[in-house]
């Protein structure tokens, strides 16, 4: 996150009074304890890293979730056009499934603020 985006969650708790602990750090670096999350909820980060540190990103969470603990991820689907960070289902599959059990996969639309539909998959997942 950047400090611009904490700058507008911190307004945002403050207007409706919600008690919200926020830092800025990169996500391939988080700094939780071992197994000490019990949700992360990524909406199209994990689609930025690049190719190179997608296994040390994905072993990231996985350290940092508590066993059990629930990783909702958002990422762009190859629907949207070949691209390195498009996805397709069993590319997610392969990725993750090795350290997390995958719950349900979905493909959704959503139609952007620029008018634009973009396709994404939602995952969740459950830690190993
Ligand atoms: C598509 S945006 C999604 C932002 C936010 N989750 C939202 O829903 O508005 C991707 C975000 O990843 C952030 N990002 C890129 N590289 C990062 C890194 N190494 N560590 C943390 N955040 C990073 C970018 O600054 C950007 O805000």
């Amino acid at each position: 996150m950047s400090d611009e985006a904490v700058k507008y969650a911190r307004n945002k708790s403050q207007k409706t009074r919600t008690t919200i602990a926020l830092l800025v750090s990169s996500f391939l670096n988080l700094p939780f304890k071992h197994k000490t999350i019990g949700f992360v909820f990524d909406f199209g980060c994990f689609h930025h890293v690049e190719v190179e540190n997608r296994a040390s990103f994905i072993r990231g969470v996985n350290n940092v979730l508590k066993t059990e603990g629930m990783y909702l991820m958002v990422c762009f689907s190859y629907k949207n056009g070949p691209a390195w960070n498009h996805f397709r289902k069993d590319k997610l599959e392969e990725l993750f499934g090795e350290y997390f059990d995958i719950k349900w996969i979905k493909h959704i639309s959503s139609v952007e603020g620029d008018k634009v539909t973009r396709y994404f998959y939602e995952i969740l997942m459950e830690n190993r």
